[in-house]
């Protein structure tokens, strides 16, 4: 099926609080484990996280890497008051973590550089998907890690009825329908590949890791 892309930021408070408000453990928990498997080396340094809303991935890499500082940026304020909020329950994280609004492309960051750049359900928002790139590029350190996860799109509008029905089918409209349309503005693993090798990271390698998941994954040119 073709793309349809849709709204950049998920900046209305009943979208974000009903995404803020739904269990993405499973998945997110996967993010986390995938990023250790992928940078085993890795346990301290700088992380930028690109999108990364109400902050749940974020707060779990801070958690489980003791000696990462953690910057989410996101464009949406109120996905960012969400990760605020969850970051007042664990003062142990404050010294650490900082959510930062601002907008791709263009937004200004506390560091030149990151030792780990990492985005989840990023990529299938932007209506031109480089600016994930070239963000990744912007402000990666030489070498830096980067881990993107992201939905790719199913074959047809009733494949994608089906994974809302499979994965959310208790959830609240509001959020189903957020979940169908963003696999319709999902990209396929063929046009991430073009994306790329468009902008000179075809060292980073793409995988299928679950019914609607891809990942990339690698590091930066040293
Ligand atoms: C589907 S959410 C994913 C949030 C988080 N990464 C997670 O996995 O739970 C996508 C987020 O990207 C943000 N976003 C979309 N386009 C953006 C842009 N151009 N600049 C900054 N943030 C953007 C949205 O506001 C939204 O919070």
């Amino acid at each position: 099926m073709q793309r349809i892309p849709e709204p950049e930021l998920m900046d209305e408070f009943e979208q974000a609080r009903a995404y803020a408000e739904a269990d993405f453990s499973e998945p997110n928990e996967r993010f986390v484990a995938l990023f250790a498997e992928k940078f085993p080396g890795l346990s301290a340094g700088s992380m930028l996280d690109l999108g990364c809303g109400p902050g749940d991935i974020a707060l779990r890499l801070a958690r489980r890497y003791p000696g990462l500082d953690v910057h989410g940026l996101d464009g949406s304020g109120p996905m960012l008051a969400f990760g605020q909020a969850r970051l007042r329950d664990e003062p142990d994280l404050a010294e650490r973590v900082r959510f930062l609004q601002g907008i791709l492309p263009g937004a200004k960051l506390p560091l030149d550089a990151y030792d780990a750049i990492v985005s989840n359900s990023l990529l299938h928002h932007l209506h031109d998907p480089m600016v994930l790139w070239h963000a990744v590029l912007d402000h990666g350190a030489p070498g830096a890690a980067v881990l993107v996860m992201d939905l790719f799109r199913p074959a047809s509008t009733a494949a994608a009825h089906g994974i809302v029905e499979a994965y959310a089918g208790g959830e609240p409209d509001v959020l189903k329908q957020d979940f169908y349309n963003s696999l319709c503005a999902a990209f396929t693993r063929d046009e991430v590949r073009e994306q790329l090798a468009a902008c000179g990271l075809e060292t980073l390698d793409i995988s299928v890791v679950s019914d609607r998941h891809m990942v990339v994954a690698g590091r930066l040119p040293a």
